[in-house]
């Protein structure tokens, strides 16, 4: 299953997104930057979204400095039900699991390409879902990197059941090999919204 990737300057282009993509999916991933932690922002503003009751379950994908500080709650509180936040952004790893389940969300941990999986071996145990990037986070559009793959291999070995996900670089090239590495799921935002038919780029991202 694709996750389309919202990443948005504004609301007027999250809610675009959002309509193009709404007939064919049951699952979006938010891109949450703080300017900080990668050299981006987006507009992710909680109170709107909270109150846009989006057609589909969303996850909020955390690429920001410290979650456990507030952004973690926003994000429950507006009702993303999976909350990602990366392994690299916080010395408190711990406190954002607890967090996360303190609202019974499911919690994730998002690794970079040059991070090493000795980092989140600790917490597979604790947590449902593992984002391996396919790119060092920060903008879409970038090229794929090899690495994730080989990422996503070793962690469906260490953790048989926690939930796989690959975002970042992914298009209809690599989607199949992706899926055969163990990933579950695929994000992707450029391979979607580059398209003119998206429907038939879902379709395809998609196929096993
Ligand atoms: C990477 C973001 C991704 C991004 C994916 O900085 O975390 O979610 O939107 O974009 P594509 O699919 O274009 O690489």
């Amino acid at each position: 299953m694709v996750i389309p990737a919202i990443l948005a300057k504004s609301q007027k282009e999250f809610q675009e997104k959002i309509k193009l993509i709404q007939p064919y999916v049951e699952i979006i991933q938010i891109d949450v930057m703080d300017g900080a932690f990668v050299p981006n922002t987006t507009w992710a503003d909680t109170d709107v979204i909270e109150h846009l009751h989006l057609p589909m379950k969303f996850e909020a994908h955390l690429m920001v400095e410290n979650p456990e500080r507030g952004t973690i709650e926003e994000w429950a509180e507006a009702g993303a039900f999976r909350i990602i936040f990366h392994i690299e952004s916080t010395q408190k790893p711990e406190e954002c699991i607890k967090q996360i389940k303190k609202f019974k969300r499911e919690a994730g941990i998002a690794i970079n390409p040059k991070t090493p999986l000795a980092k989140i071996k600790p917490f597979l145990k604790k947590i449902d879902y593992v984002l391996a990037m396919g790119v060092t986070p920060g903008f879409s559009g970038q090229k794929f990197q090899s690495i994730a793959l080989q990422k996503i291999k070793q962690i469906r070995k260490m953790a048989p059941t926690v939930k796989i996900s690959v975002d970042g670089g992914v298009d209809r090239k690599n989607s199949k090999k992706l899926y055969s590495a163990g990933s579950d799921s695929l994000c992707a935002a450029s391979s979607i919204f580059k398209e003119k038919n998206i429907r038939k780029a879902i379709e395809e991202l998609n196929n096993k």
